[in-house]
């Protein structure tokens, strides 16, 4: 298969210096990249900055900055691949406008108006042939499972895996996660702390079973 990824944060410039970025490292996106490879699948990366290196003859790597080239990058790429597993922690919103110099400190406070960005998965979701999967994310804090699940159908999900911020040595940073795959058929599938490759392996598993 060909399987496009997206991983890592978005950087929504502020002024030349500065922006609005959240603490996403990238590494399950990297993780899924890399299982994906193994098993012999053609994989497009379309990264947000990270710090992270992968190589391989069948990997096509896209690195981008904010939200909209990332959104750019997956329109232009998704209607070729069989399916697409969308990882990246993108930001939801933007500044309305980018200072094109830096923004000094003048005054007692400071207002930054955001517009919204396009949500990804969302606008891949409505393009999405019968035959193409698609594998969404969710972080919650609150009520995971309704949220989960409703993201899940908003965006035309095959199964959303969920990590919870609950869980000590899961999400951002951590070689580990902890992961509920909730899937469209309704099945739930609880997995126990482990390292985000077999995290991965775990994804592919039931990307492979769709
Ligand atoms: O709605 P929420 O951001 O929690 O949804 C998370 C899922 O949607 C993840 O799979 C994430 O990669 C994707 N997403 C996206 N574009 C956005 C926001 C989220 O592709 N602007």
């Amino acid at each position: 298969m060909k399987i496009l990824i997206t991983a890592g944060p978005t950087y929504e410039r502020i002024d030349p210096v500065r922006f609005i970025g959240n603490y996403s490292s990238g590494k399950m996106g990297f993780a899924l990249a890399e299982t994906c490879l193994a098993k012999g699948h053609e994989v497009i990366l379309i990264a947000g900055p990270v710090k992270l290196t992968l190589s391989h003859p069948n990997l096509k790597r896209i690195d981008v900055e904010s939200a909209q080239q990332m959104y750019e990058a997956v329109m232009e790429n998704f209607p070729t691949c069989n399916g697409a597993i969308f990882c990246a922690a993108v930001a939801d919103f933007t500044p309305e406008t980018v200072a094109t110099t830096k923004i000094k400190r003048e005054k007692d406070d400071l207002v930054i108006r955001l517009k919204p960005t396009h949500d990804i998965a969302a606008a891949a979701g409505a393009i999405k042939q019968d035959n193409q999967f698609m594998v969404g994310f969710a972080l919650e804090t609150n009520e995971e499972e309704a949220h989960a699940l409703d993201k899940m159908r908003r965006k035309r999900l095959d199964f959303i895996v969920l990590n919870s911020l609950n869980d000590k040595e899961a999400c951002f940073g951590y070689d580990t996660n902890k992961i509920t795959i909730y899937k469209a058929s309704g099945e739930k599938l609880e997995y126990p702390l482990k390292p985000k490759v077999e995290v991965a392996q775990d994804i592919l598993t039931q990307i492979e079973m769709l």
